[in-house]
């Protein structure tokens, strides 16, 4: 069989190619065999080209980046998003397996970029954010925080998130609501003053940890996994936030900041808690933002993501 040409290979499949390349081998083993003690120049002539022939043949590898694997995933995973939607546990798998691979290189980041810097001065240094993608099925962004960066304790109305810290040390608590327990605030009294302390709900601790880089990706749900939490670098570290459905004010889906008390700060009547458990609940008032709480936007500067 005659050896295709570049014409030939644009208008056959890679599978006829396979075959006719699976021949062509045969036929040069026929050939060999017959020709056994002879190597000349044209026979090392052919094999360059056989070689550059098999090479043509190759389908092109197409390369997906890890980003783009990223939001083409939460594409199919959030595809029925709404608020108090959770996708099925397969779909959360799915994303999680692909935000464990992310590294900071993939989103164009490292520690030694300018908003990772210490603070100068005493106070609560600004947190940066990266804004990846919003649409209002989810959103994708990258938190960056320097040495002692707080993101205050805040919830996420009917949301799934997944965090993945892409590198440094932060420490994370979070809390879940306590169902079926009272947290009237019009009888909660603050022991110490015995005054009545309005709008306290009790909530009981998920996590309360140290988190250091590679570590797996941590995720909550609109009921729990720490629905309300609270982010402190240890050093300075990056977050890659992603949130389905993302925050909406005209969805209700508010950001709502907290303060957090010892479940012993106040007594509300029936709200009850066994000693050994007390550490572990606390009251939660909702607050305004923090007045030093800045969090600037700063372009991205990764891989670009190709909205199909
Ligand atoms: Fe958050």
């Amino acid at each position: 069989m005659g050896r295709a040409t570049l014409a030939d290979i644009k208008e056959k499949d890679f599978g006829e190619l396979v075959k006719e390349t699976k021949t062509n081998t045969e036929d040069k083993n026929k050939v060999s065999n017959s020709n056994k003690n002879r190597n000349t120049t044209s026979d090392r002539r052919g094999k360059k080209s056989r070689r550059q022939h098999r090479k043509m043949m190759m389908p092109a590898a197409v390369v997906v980046s890890p980003v783009q694997r990223l939001f083409d995933t939460c594409k199919d995973v959030f595809a029925l998003s709404g608020t108090g939607i959770v996708p099925t546990p397969d779909k959360i798998e799915q994303l999680r397996a692909v935000l464990d691979e992310i590294q900071p290189a993939d989103v164009g980041l490292t520690p030694h970029m300018p908003f990772f810097s210490p603070p100068v001065i005493r106070q609560a240094p600004p947190i940066t954010y990266l804004h990846i993608h919003e649409c209002e099925k989810f959103s994708m962004g990258i938190f960056c925080l320097p040495p002692s960066g707080v993101l205050p304790l805040h919830n996420h109305p009917g949301m799934t998130v997944f965090s993945k810290l892409l590198f440094g040390t932060m420490h994370i608590k979070s809390y879940d609501w306590v169902v079926n327990v009272p947290s009237n605030a019009s009888t909660a009294v603050d022991s110490s003053q015995t005054v009545q302390h309005p709008e306290v709900r009790l909530a009981k601790v998920k996590v309360d940890s140290d988190f250091t880089s590679p570590c797996n990706t941590s995720i909550l749900y609109p009921a729990d996994g720490g629905n309300m939490h609270c982010f402190t670098a240890v050093t300075a570290c990056a977050v890659l936030d992603v949130l389905g459905p993302p925050y909406s004010d005209p969805e209700g889906r508010h950001c709502t900041y907290y303060y957090d008390y010892p479940f012993t700060k106040f007594s509300v009547d029936g709200a009850t808690v066994p000693e050994e458990e007390k550490d572990k609940h606390a009251w939660l008032q909702e607050r305004e933002k923090p007045e030093d709480l800045t969090v600037v936007g700063a372009l991205y500067t990764g891989p670009e993501i190709v909205e199909n």
